[in-house]
């Protein structure tokens, strides 16, 4: 009964949202919606827009930020970020930042200057860190998140991730990125993520390995593994926006229902 009223919502949410989206009018992806009041209105979302635009304007305090070491192959690290991380971030954007380090237990061999890297679960799992390494570096950040939770939702990341550039990032072309991953560039910035992880105070033990305003500890990561929305709503200093309020009221009642 449940299933079935929660199927008919996700279509008439599709319809709604993901059916204007698609249409003629509106072929911006969704980081680009807000990006002019013109494309708001394209895309049929600018109540949401205007909405948004006016809780950043009013935001007071430091937003909190959640760091992510993560392997791109690794099962615990996908799934939190696609189940966790990414959803609380496009709800609780403007008081959140996050930053994401793929390099996990990755190890690094300096070979006559250039870096070569060793992976824990073998080369696609470095060739799916470095794509997404450079797609961090070379697109902003709404563009490239999408991306990447394009990717690593999928069943396979890697021969999914060109479709999901030019879907998520089609300002990028997909050379660009070859390029990226291939050359000096990537091999540089996959460098700078194995200093990111080796200067993580406490050292890392495992992946998914959380951090929230630069620091680490088991309390922490068992709530941002359970409720990341909770944790960073609760850690906000700053007047609560609607989403947290909101949101919170709904996690009541669906554990009521239960
Ligand atoms: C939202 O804010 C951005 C940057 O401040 C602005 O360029 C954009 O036009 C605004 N969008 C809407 C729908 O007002
Ligand atoms: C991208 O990488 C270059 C170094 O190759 C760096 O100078 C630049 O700041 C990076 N940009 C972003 C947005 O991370």
């Amino acid at each position: 009964m449940k299933a079935a009223l929660l199927l008919v919502l996700t279509i008439w949410l599709n319809v709604q949202y993901g059916g204007c989206a698609f249409s003629s009018s509106c072929s911006l992806p969704p980081s680009k919606w807000c990006s002019s009041l013109d494309s708001a209105i394209q895309c049929g979302v600018l109540k949401q827009c205007l909405l948004s635009n006016f809780t950043r304007s009013h935001q007071t305090a430091d937003q909190v930020e959640v760091g992510l070491y993560y392997e791109s192959l690794c099962p615990g690290c996908r799934l939190f970020l696609t189940q966790m991380l990414l959803p609380t971030w496009v709800l609780l954007e403007e008081i959140m930042s996050v930053t994401l380090v793929p390099y996990g237990n990755a190890q690094e061999k300096n070979v006559g200057g250039k870096y070569v890297f060793e992976c824990q679960h073998g080369e696609q799992e470095c060739l799916g860190n470095m794509i997404e390494t450079c797609l961090l570096n070379m697109t902003d950040a709404s563009a490239a998140y999408e991306t990447i939770h394009c990717m690593e939702s999928a069943d396979d990341v890697i021969s999914a991730a060109k479709s999901c550039v030019d879907l998520f990032s089609p300002e990028l072309k997909w050379e660009s990125i070859d390029s990226c991953v291939n050359g000096d560039k990537g091999n540089q910035l996959m460098h700078q993520n194995a200093l990111k992880t080796q200067a993580l105070n406490p050292p890392h033990k495992y992946v998914p390995w959380i951090t929230v305003n630069g620091a680490h500890t088991d309390d922490l990561q068992d709530k941002a593994s359970t409720s990341l929305f909770s944790l960073v709503c609760s850690m906000y200093k700053g007047p609560k926006p609607a989403a947290c309020g909101g949101s919170q009221r709904g996690f009541r009642s669906y554990s009521n229902n239960e």
